[in-house]
């Protein structure tokens, strides 16, 4: 295990009484594992910006009754299949569809394809979420 840094940070009270409430309503223990996160996903994003490799999530909705579309969706996947490591499709109701794409490879390629997806008429709604960014082997 690597060594523990100690460190102390001044806050206004307000804004301290907010975060703690805040992180005792998502189960944090303590103040230190809830900035240890803030300081990861922070750490995730920049490396993010930076370049590299990076494993997350595609998570989109789109029209189920625009036939084209479905094509289109797995063409673009197809041209994609070496970072996709999972798809799973959801049929939400009468018109929708949800579908969870699993990737992971170099962070450009998958903003790109995320960018394609997203580019199609009748996707509703697409958010691109990184869980990790990570180094090259
Ligand atoms: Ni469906």
């Amino acid at each position: 295990m690597s060594e523990i840094y100690r460190f102390g940070i001044s806050l206004e009270k307000p804004l301290i009484d907010a975060f703690d409430k805040h992180i005792e309503k998502k189960n944090y223990k303590n103040r230190s594992e809830a900035i240890r996160d803030l300081i990861r996903n922070e750490m995730v994003q920049k490396n993010w910006v930076d370049g590299g490799r990076a494993a997350g999530a595609i998570v989109m909705t789109y029209d189920h009754h625009k036939r084209e579309l479905l094509a289109k969706i797995t063409d673009i996947q197809h041209d994609y299949q070496e970072m996709i490591i999972s798809t799973q499709h959801v049929h939400l109701d009468h018109h929708n569809c949800l579908e969870i794409i699993a990737v992971r490879g170099e962070a450009a390629d998958i903003q790109s394809l995320a960018d394609k997806l997203q580019a199609q008429i009748g996707v509703k709604h697409l958010n691109l979420s990184v869980s990790a960014t990570l180094t090259k082997h």
